[in-house]
């Protein structure tokens, strides 16, 4: 039985750099360390950073009474009155940002600025959207899905500017915009779907399509690994998903030549390597 771990699995760049991020201000021995939000979507590395000192706030209001320390801003960034509160806090503040969602964040201050009205293709309480439509000065629309596009309602006589949120699903992004599209908006599309994410899926539905057995790991609470383990499931009805090896009740059908495994782009990869070697190990 042949056991493959897709490449792109794993943390993306964005990621990757802010987990550095809030390690590297551990090393330096700062003292009150804090990330925005838990700094990615895996309990495991937060449970780890937090026994090393960091803590998670949900609020600039959980920094009241603070006069030292570091607020780390996670990938997915912030919306712009939040930002402009953690500066206002006098606190030392680093921006992890993903520079991918700060190009975002861009277009949708210059096109707004233009008159454009904005429809941000995404899940409308994901922080990285409310993050993106914070960025709007004038008219914004979040459509969740091809089923809200197809009841969409704005004004025909404006000019639109489209942006997606960038995990959001390839497929279901054009199926939005196209029915956008043919209801007679007048829309300009910029596709700002992550690379990483549409690696990660592509590759992610190449292999589930051939396996008989596909392991989808990420957090409960990831947005990008609950659709990966969407796609995979729609191409292999065998798709586990778990967080951890524990959460592995893997039964592998008699017969079974492939076995697939991704992983969301929260999920360490010695995560990873564990649930790769458990497979290749006992079955
Ligand atoms: Fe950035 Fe893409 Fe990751 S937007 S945070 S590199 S999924």
């Amino acid at each position: 039985m042949e056991v493959i771990v897709a490449e792109h699995a794993g943390f993306c760049f964005g990621v990757t750099k802010a987990v550095e991020t809030v390690y590297d201000q551990i090393d330096s021995k700062k003292a009150n360390i804090y990330t925005f939000g838990p700094i990615i979507h895996n309990e495991i590395v937060v449970g780890d950073l937090e026994s090393k000192g960091v803590k998670v706030i949900e609020s600039v209001d959980d920094l009241k009474g603070v006069t030292e320390g570091t607020v780390v801003i996670r990938s997915h960034g912030v919306t712009k009155e939040v930002h402009k509160a953690l500066e206002e806090t006098g606190l030392e503040i680093i921006d992890a940002t993903c520079p991918f969602v700060k190009r975002i964040h861009r277009i949708v201050e210059e096109e707004s600025k233009k008159g454009k009205s904005i429809i941000v293709v995404g899940s409308k309480t994901h922080p990285e959207v409310e993050g993106i439509v914070s960025y709007a000065s004038g008219p914004v629309y979040v459509v969740e899905s091809p089923e809200m596009a197809d009841k969409f309602q704005g004004d025909k006589t404006k000019d639109y500017t489209v942006v997606s949120q960038t995990t959001f699903n390839k497929n279901k992004f054009q199926e939005t915009i196209e029915l956008i599209e043919n209801y007679g908006y007048n829309i300009n599309i910029v596709n700002t779907i992550c690379n990483a994410t549409d690696e990660r899926q592509s590759e992610a539905e190449e292999i589930a399509s051939r396996a008989d057995v596909m392991i989808v790991i990420g957090g409960a609470h990831s947005s990008n690994s609950r659709k990966l383990y969407e796609i995979c499931a729609a191409r292999c009805d065998r798709t586990y998903f778990i967080q951890t090896l524990d959460d592995l009740k893997l039964e592998i059908p008699e017969g079974a030549r492939l076995v697939g495994i991704t992983a969301g782009a929260s999920t360490p990869k010695n995560i990873i390597e564990e649930v790769q070697k458990h497979v290749r190990t006992n079955f």
